[in-house]
């Protein structure tokens, strides 16, 4: 079983106290993953761009229990106040988690984190989030663990922190992260992300993603609710074969620089996410009529400059453009011009591809 790696029955050392500090970034999914199965298994492969800019910074501050309990015990700080209502997201995460790292119940926790975007922007912050803490427990684990290899170390961050929001598992490592077994990516599993293993053409490096805050609400949807919207969907099974060809169709196109195709492949995707929304029982319509007319103009001046524009859709009404640097002069002065207007008071953010999280103390 895949699984059985990543539990440990033994420690060479167990720690006092000490602090980890990780910063990591969010990501942007170009072939969607929507649907997933019980332990967070998606329903199909996923491929997504590492972001440079959006990212959350988190520190882990822990000190042994005096006597071990039953329980976790932790404080969460979130832009240095106190947060109760996040903490029975980490209380999940913690109770999945604990069967791979059997210290948790050792120690009590101080957790404190931000993110670099700006507060309640709409932007999910589980991805960084998550894959940061779940990088200072690995952190944790390596000090106890001192033979432990770069490789396991990345593996197993990645596969926890799968745990806490599937797509997490792709924000460990930049600059293309592959989740989901695929097969025509021999490496490629179902419990982590993996590095892109192939060619990727110039085209695509330092790819362009500025994101229009078109709606900063609070999600209309949770994301577990959507994912579970799949389940008996009509068009389900046909969705996860497409997901699978798209991955296909993208691996060729980003080989040979096929700027067109990639952008075919994407803006598929997205309306397909939202498609998928529209046809399940409840519906939803997660975008807003500033999302249709971003998108509207963005067709508009590709067709007339012939520019390599594109757009992506989280579940949400936020549009990711994304677009090459070779042409980013002109593209940015666009978006800032004719498409900043239909964002909540302006705001967006100008991000790029990343190269992964960070340790910082
Ligand atoms: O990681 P979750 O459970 O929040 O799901 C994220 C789903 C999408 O962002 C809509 C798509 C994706 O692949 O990131």
């Amino acid at each position: 079983m895949e699984e059985s790696q990543f539990l440990i029955n033994h420690y060479s050392s167990k720690l006092e106290q000490g602090k980890f500090t990780w910063e990591s970034p969010s990501n942007i999914a170009l072939v969607k993953y929507w649907g997933k199965k019980e332990d967070q298994i998606p329903e199909n492969p996923s491929i997504s761009f590492t972001l440079d800019t959006c990212k959350t910074k988190t520190t882990l501050s822990f000190r042994k229990k005096a006597k071990k309990d039953n329980g976790f015990s932790f404080e969460l700080f979130f832009d240095g106040k106190q947060k109760a209502d996040f903490k029975p997201k980490i209380e999940t995460f913690l109770t999945r988690i604990e069967r791979y790292l059997p210290f948790l119940k050792d120690y009590h926790f101080k957790i404190e984190t931000s993110n670099t975007f700006p507060h309640s922007s709409g932007i999910a912050s589980s991805a960084s989030g998550m894959s940061a803490l779940a990088l200072c427990f690995m952190s944790i684990e390596n000090e106890m663990t001192p033979d432990m290899s770069q490789e396991y170390f990345i593996k197993k961050a990645s596969f926890l922190a799968r745990l806490g929001s599937g797509s997490a598992c792709r924000s460990i490592e930049g600059d293309l992260i592959v989740w989901g077994q695929h097969n025509e990516i021999e490496e490629s599993s179902d419990f982590y992300g993996i590095k892109y293993p192939f060619e990727v053409h110039e085209n695509f490096k330092n790819y362009q993603d500025t994101i229009l805050l078109v709606d900063k609400g609070e999600k209309q949807v949770s994301s577990t609710v959507g994912h579970n919207l799949m389940h008996g969907h009509p068009f389900s099974e046909k969705r996860f074969n497409q997901a699978n060809e798209n991955i296909s169709n993208l691996i060729k196109a980003l080989k040979s620089g096929d700027l067109d195709g990639f952008i075919q492949i994407m803006e598929s995707e997205a309306l397909t996410l939202h498609a998928m929304m529209m046809t399940s029982l409840p519906y939803f319509i997660l975008m807003k009529p500033n999302t249709l007319e971003i998108i509207n103009r963005i067709w508009k001046f590709r067709k007339e400059t012939g520019l390599h524009i594109g757009f992506t859709l989280d579940a949400g009404a936020n549009v990711h453009v994304l677009y090459p640097e070779t042409e980013a002069d002109k593209i940015y002065e666009f978006i800032k011009n004719e498409l900043v207007a239909y964002c909540e008071n302006d705001q967006y953010i100008r991000d790029k591809v990343g190269k992964g999280a960070k340790l910082l103390i």
